[in-house]
C-alpha cells in the first residue's frame, strides 16, 4: 500500500474543489424544495411577471432557481388566471453545471449541450437525461411563494 503524505492529499482535495468552482458545478438534488415546505420562499408578484417569458433568477433552499411565465399551464406550476408560472432548478442534472437563462422556453447548458424544456423541465437532448427539479409554487395574498 501507498502512502501519501497529508500535504499531498490536502493539495488534491483542493484541486478538486478548485475544479468544481470553476466549472460552475454544483451539487446535483432531486428534491431541493423539500426544506420550504414549512415556510415558503417569496419569488414575487405577478408584476415580475409582465409577459410570457419573462422570469425571475432567484435561490431557493440554497438552490440556484428560475420562476418563468409560460405560455401555457403546465402541470409542474401554477395557473393564476392566464398567468401560467414553473419554478425550475438551474442546476444541470447532467454534472451539476448551472444552465442557462430561459430563450423562447428553452434552457440550455453551455457546459455539454443539454437542453431542457421550460415548460416541464424535461431534458430535451443529452447529455442530461432526467429533468430539472421543480419547486411547487402557492400564490399567496402577498405574492408568490415556492412551497416545496
Ligand atoms: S453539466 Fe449540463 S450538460 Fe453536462
Amino acid at each position: 500500500m501507498k502512502l501519501i503524505s497529508r500535504r499531498a492529499a490536502l493539495s488534491t482535495v483542493s484541486a478538486v474543489g478548485s475544479v468544481a468552482l470553476l466549472s460552475g458545478c454544483l451539487p446535483q438534488n432531486s428534491n431541493p424544495g423539500a426544506s420550504l415546505a414549512k415556510t415558503g420562499a417569496k419569488v414575487g408578484t405577478l408584476r415580475d411577471f409582465p409577459s410570457v417569458g419573462s422570469f425571475i433568477e432567484t435561490e431557493l433552499a440554497d438552490t440556484p432557481a428560475v420562476v418563468i411565465r409560460l405560455e401555457k399551464a403546465s402541470k409542474e406550476g401554477l395557473s393564476i388566471g392566464e398567468v401560467h408560472l414553473i419554478a425550475l432548478s438551474k442546476v444541470c442534472t447532467h454534472l451539476g453545471c448551472l444552465v442557462n437563462a430561459p430563450k423562447a422556453a428553452v434552457l440550455g447548458c453551455a457546459c455539454h449541450g443539454s437542453l431542457f424544456d421550460a415548460n416541464t423541465g424535461a431534458a430535451t437532448r443529452g447529455p442530461a437525461g432526467t429533468p430539472l427539479a421543480s419547486f411547487k409554487l402557492e400564490a399567496r395574498s402577498d405574492g408568490i411563494y415556492a412551497v416545496g
